[in-house]
């Protein structure tokens, strides 16, 4: 079923709004839902709390990728940004692919808009391009595999050493893949808002205060936040590492949403969000990843709308690199 209401809201808001009704249990009712219609709800690690409680997975964007390309579900329900969910669809065309948020965007994807990053490969016709999966659909045509943080270096070190490339969009992902892949690759000037705002200063002090706390960083951060790390890696990769480490306490450079996890899988251990540089502002929280709320899930999945569409075209063209990067990820056992 696939009502058409208050169209308008889609393109004014990104979401209906739409009032569930009184008195409604929005968990029960969603799980109602996912039974009814055959859905799947994919979330990331960056959704609120509650959100990732009711997915029927939850991971890094590796992982949601992989699990968009071999879901049974008839409707894929993307609790997270929008080039996720993009990616989904790219992958499973014949699915109905939901975001309950149009909106949900991303700073990093945006950062590299597609007629400019043409006119920049056209600087480099004899380099292969390595897109980062943050990215629109159009910027992943123009790409020869796409990486996520989870896979980067793999995929890197799987392109012969005397090959040029072109990293795109995340200039600081891309200089700790120079750093350690000891490539020289060309970097698309793009970052992300949450992950280039993290104080280096106040990262210290609470380094000070709590000698027997490790650092761990997503490599989105900038460099001098990761030469402070004891760990970096993808959001994957960092919740792995707190619960492998005989440590009990932790310091957290990137969205706070993974502490979620790392709170569940680690009941007895702490994590301390790295602070902003800004204190007045939660920017540790991406803005985007929690526009999406339990109310706006219920009425996403009630309605059937905002449907994620693509050109047929782009599609295709998106559809190689990211393939190319889930082949070498299951070959590599990722
Ligand atoms: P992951 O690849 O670790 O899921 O990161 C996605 C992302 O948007 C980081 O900001
Ligand atoms: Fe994009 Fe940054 Fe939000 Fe990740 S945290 S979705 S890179 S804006």
């Amino acid at each position: 079923m696939s009502l058409i209401v208050n169209k308008s809201d889609l393109d004014r808001l990104g979401y209906l709004s739409i009032a569930p009704e009184p008195g409604i249990n929005l968990v029960e009712a969603i799980q109602e839902m996912k039974r009814e219609k055959n859905a799947v709800i994919l979330g990331h690690y960056y959704q609120t709390a509650e959100i990732q409680d009711i997915s029927d997975f939850v991971g890094d964007s590796l992982a949601l990728a992989q699990q968009a390309a071999k879901t049974k579900a008839d409707i894929i329900v993307f609790a997270g940004v929008h080039f996720m969910a993009e990616t989904a669809k790219i992958l499973s065309p014949d699915k109905k692919v939901l975001l309950p948020d149009l909106k949900a965007g991303c700073s990093l994807a945006e950062s590299a808009p597609a007629d400019q990053f043409a006119a920049f490969k056209k600087n480099y016709p004899n380099h292969l391009v390595v897109s980062y999966v943050n990215t629109s659909a159009a910027i992943k045509a123009q790409t020869d595999i796409v990486c996520t943080s989870t896979n980067a270096k793999h995929i890197i070190d799987s392109i012969p050493a005397n090959q040029d490339i072109i990293f795109a969009p995340d200039k600081n992902l891309g200089n700790y893949l120079n750093s350690i892949t000891g490539r020289n690759m060309v970097l698309w000037d793009g970052a992300c808002h949450v992950h280039e705002q993290f104080s280096l200063e106040k990262i210290l002090k609470l380094q000070q205060e709590n000698p027997d706390a490790l650092t761990i960083a997503h490599p989105e951060c900038e460099k001098p936040v990761l030469m402070v790390a004891d760990h970096i890696g993808s959001t994957a990769s960092l919740l792995k590492f707190t619960i492998q480490s005989d440590k009990q306490k932790f310091i957290v450079a990137t969205e706070s949403g993974i502490i979620h996890q790392m709170q569940k899988a680690n009941p007895d251990k702490l994590f301390i969000p790295a602070p902003p540089n800004d204190s007045t502002c939660a920017c540790n929280d991406c803005m985007y990843m929690k526009l999406n709320t339990l109310q706006k899930l219920y009425t996403c999945m009630k309605y059937e709308l905002p449907e994620v569409v693509l050109d047929e075209a782009i599609r295709i063209k998106a559809e190689k690199p990211i393939l190319k990067m889930l082949e070498i990820s299951e070959r590599l056992g990722l």
